[in-house]
């Protein structure tokens, strides 16, 4: 039997809520299936543990992790620790030493949920991002000279390797190409004259090597606005790590809310763990009243099934996502429902039973 070590740093707020639930998806499906189980090590890491030890993570946190052959993360800060320290120190950490130079984040309106669009079909919006993840605009380079005085001055520099753009770029082409879609290329070149001019640039070179895909190219700020006004047009996208970053939240909100939004952080060539997330934070707001939506867990849950080849048990769950989104009777407060996290999560289960 095939035994999956998974690495669960379930974070703050609401993340240990959303990933305990997403925790019980994957259990059910293991024990559909005598060929694989999971093997689950908690890690207490996040903002709790730097208000205890100074530091978001374990010193040999990184090496401890390499042994995991997935990371299931929930959401990282909390009021007390500054947003900078805690993403850096431990999620965009993770990212980068594990190259999981690929966010996969599907922007796809499920049956049953509700997009904040108007005249839009729901086939029309289904989307699949593919954000650069390791470097651009979050590369971390920059100066911040003569602090505090009169004379201050901030630099944040953007990095785009030719490395790093050709794999990200490469790798939107053989999605695109694998799924018969069309690529659509998001950058801002008539205002970020190195940067954004080099990347159009390598993706013109790149297409020339996949004339069987349809391409199509947008500035960042009319492609905010189309993805409102026609989503349609969009079909597989590329675009850098802010861009993405940005893009994909507004994505949320044309397909269903940031409580279904989910993200894979992919090592494609498999040498490091990859990592499967919500992509919302750890909502204080809400942490603690056991009504956090678990469904974007779920959905990253589904993601590491389909990343580990089980593609038709991530279809089942993403099924009954559906489902459940359908029979609209057992849902969290910010999806209109007054249900529990937990009630939620078992009516998940339930479905997936009834459809073995
Ligand atoms: P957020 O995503 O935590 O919350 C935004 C709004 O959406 C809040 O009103 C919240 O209640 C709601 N919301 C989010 N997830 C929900 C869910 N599963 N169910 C129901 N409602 C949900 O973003 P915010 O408020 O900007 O950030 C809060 C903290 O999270 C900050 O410290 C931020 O740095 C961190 N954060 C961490 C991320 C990560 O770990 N990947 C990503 C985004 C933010
Ligand atoms: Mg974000």
């Amino acid at each position: 039997m095939k035994n999956y070590k998974i690495a669960v740093i379930a974070g703050d707020g609401i993340g240990p809520e959303v990933i305990g639930e997403g925790v019980k998806v994957l259990n059910k499906v293991a024990a559909m299936d005598s060929g694989f189980r999971f093997d689950f090590t908690y890690f207490p890491w996040g903002c709790e543990f730097y208000a205890k030890h100074g530091k978001m993570m374990d010193d040999n946190g990184i090496e401890t992790l390499k042994e995991f052959d997935a990371i299931y993360l929930g959401a990282v800060g909390f009021p007390g620790v500054p947003d900078h320290i805690s993403l850096w120190d431990l999620l965009l950490r993770i990212r980068k030493e594990f190259k999981q130079y690929v966010n996969i984040r599907p922007v796809q309106l499920l049956k049953g949920a509700k997009t904040s669009l108007v005249d839009v079909k729901r086939e029309d919006i289904n989307l699949l991002f593919i954000r650069e993840n390791t470097e651009g605009e979050y590369a971390g380079a920059g100066e911040w000279l003569f602090k505090g005085q009169p004379n201050e001055v901030v630099l944040q520099n953007s990095v785009f390797s030719r490395k790093g753009t050709e794999r990200i770029i490469r790798y939107a082409f053989e999605t695109a190409r694998k799924e018969g879609r069309s690529l659509t290329s998001i950058s801002k070149a008539n205002a970020l004259n190195y940067s954004m001019v080099f990347w159009d640039q390598v993706f013109e070179e790149i297409s020339a090597e996949y004339p069987d895909v349809e391409t199509a190219s947008y500035l960042v700020d009319a492609a905010a606005m189309l993805m409102v006004k026609d989503p349609k047009r969009f079909e597989v996208v590329v675009t850098s790590n802010l861009f993405g970053d940005i893009l994909t939240d507004l994505g949320a909100a044309i397909a269903g809310g940031i409580g279904l939004a989910a993200g894979a952080n992919i090592n494609p060539e498999r040498k490091y763990p990859s990592m499967f997330e919500p992509i919302h934070g750890s909502a204080p707001d809400i942490a603690g009243k056991g009504i956090a939506n678990p469904l974007a867990s779920i959905w990253s849950a589904s993601q590491m099934l389909d990343f580990f080849g089980y593609e038709s048990y991530g279809k089942q769950v993403l099924d009954a996502i559906e489902e459940l989104l359908i029979e609209s009777k057992i849902l969290t407060p910010d999806m209109g429902g007054t249900a529990s996290t937990s009630e939620v999560a078992d009516r998940i289960i339930d479905l997936i039973d009834t459809r073995i």
